[in-house]
């Protein structure tokens, strides 16, 4: 297994390109299997999750072009050999099970594993699951199988979620694209990624409105057609970039960056006294810090437009260094502070009480080994490192290659002394 040895205190300075978008891209990847024409995914992030699913989707009959390193990809789900999504497959990546809506909308069954519960959380499906049922699909749960089936097709529904799930509204709009009639999600997720994915399922022929707002309409269509599509930048990228700068100290500017996307991340960031300049036109978002001391600064999770939950663990790092206390609240997973006893090995003064974290910067960390715990953990961890005195080394760091793509190659670039080295003793 590999590692990373970072040594500490470097300040950071230069450009750091931002890669597409992981969640999106796993979701338009999915899209695929709605039409028997050819989808091109460009700015596609090759990352560990989103070759997992390419490998499932070929495990389906999709031919899949897209060759090592690359950043276009071209997926044909023409001839389909397989319906079923085994558990080895789905319970290495959640986001696998976003196949089952698109197949059964086009094919009218598909069966496919369920995907446990994760690091972070319980993490069930029952959303995406009523949805597929309130658009007349008979389910039947079955040795950890969703066996699914609408042998005349999906029917378009009135969908009211109970609470706000991106899986489970991404899921929804996919199936219902197909579905004969019209969907209505009541209560659908915000975030950047969901018009992601409507744009390119209208580009594909979908009629799709409201897509970013809580209210989204589909009008099923009879097919689809292949396209091209880019793949939106990754705003969790992004905002991770941005929180190391402002924790290892320099001058950055993020280019490709999803400015839009940020606004709440940019926010939190002048507020604990980083400079933030955003560039809409350019795609750029420069990072700078004063040579002060951070502020502390409170944040709680929440569905976009609010905090992400995938950077709550980043800016913890963050605010181990600040000046003060901050009270970080997280409210979208039950248990997404296992960074917090890592980052204490560090010398953070973190105290976790439920859904809080009480954070009180100190002014300098201290190298030490720790381990990552889940993908978001991992690069907390790393941000800590590069704000730390001596050397810090995370190990397990197969969490991180899920979703960060060049990492240590992008932080090396602006002048960060972080390297990988293989782990001998771990089994
Ligand atoms: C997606 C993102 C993940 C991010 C999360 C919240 C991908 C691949 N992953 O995950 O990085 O942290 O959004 O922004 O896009 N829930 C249920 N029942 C369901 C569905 C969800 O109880 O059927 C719960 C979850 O356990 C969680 C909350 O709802 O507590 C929100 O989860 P959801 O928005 O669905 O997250 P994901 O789509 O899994």
């Amino acid at each position: 297994m590999d590692s990373l040895k970072i040594i500490g205190g470097q300040p950071l300075s230069g450009e750091i390109p931002i890669s597409g978008a992981k969640n999106s891209a796993l979701k338009l990847m999915a899209a695929c299997l709605l039409t028997a024409e050819p989808v091109t995914l460009t700015n596609m992030p090759n990352l560990a999750d989103t070759r997992f699913l390419s490998q499932l989707l070929q495990t389906l009959g999709v031919e899949v072009y897209w060759p090592k390193g690359d950043s276009e990809c071209r997926l044909n789900a023409e001839n389909l050999t397989s319906t079923i999504a085994p558990y080895e497959q789905v319970r290495k990546m959640r986001a696998s099970f976003n196949v089952l809506g698109p197949m059964l909308a086009r094919y009218g069954h598909a069966t496919v594993s369920l995907p446990g519960g994760c690091a972070i959380g319980a993490r069930p499906v029952d959303l995406h699951l009523q949805a597929f049922e309130a658009m007349g699909a008979d389910l039947l749960v079955e040795q950890g199988y969703v066996k699914a089936a609408a042998i005349h097709g999906l029917k378009g529904a009135q969908i009211v979620f109970p609470f706000v799930s991106v899986g489970a509204t991404e899921h929804a709009m996919l199936a219902a694209t197909l579905a004969k009639g019209e969907t209505v999600l009541e209560n659908a997720a915000r975030e950047p990624e969901i018009a992601d994915l409507a744009d390119c399922l209208i580009s594909m022929g979908a009629k799709i409105e409201g897509a970013g707002s809580s209210t989204i309409t589909i009008q099923g269509v009879d097919e689809l057609h292949g396209t091209h599509h880019k793949v939106m930048s990754d705003r969790i990228e992004a905002g991770t970039y941005a929180m190391a700068v402002a924790a290892a100290g320099g001058h950055v500017t993020l280019t490709n960056a999803p400015v839009g996307a940020l606004s709440a991340i940019n926010h939190a960031l002048r507020n604990a006294g980083v400079k933030v300049e955003a560039d809409k036109d350019a795609g750029t978002i420069e990072i700078e810090t004063t040579g002060q001391p951070l502020t502390a600064v409170n944040v709680d999770t929440a569905p976009h437009p609010g905090f992400p939950t995938d950077l709550q663990a980043q800016f913890m790092a963050l605010m181990s260094v600040a000046r003060g206390t901050s009270i970080i609240r997280e409210n979208i997973f039950e248990n997404r502070f296992m960074h917090a006893p890592e980052l204490s090995r560090l010398g953070a003064n973190i105290a976790v009480r439920g859904s809080e974290a009480i954070v009180t910067g100190v002014e300098k960390l201290k190298g030490a080994p720790v381990m990552a715990t889940d993908l978001r953990a991992s690069v907390s961890l790393v941000i800590a490192g590069l704000a730390a005195q001596g050397e810090t080394t995370v190990s397990r760091i197969y969490h991180l290659d899920r979703g960060f793509e060049r990492l240590e190659e992008k932080l090396s670039a602006v002048g960060a002394n972080i390297r990988r080295t293989r782990d001998e003793d771990e089994g």
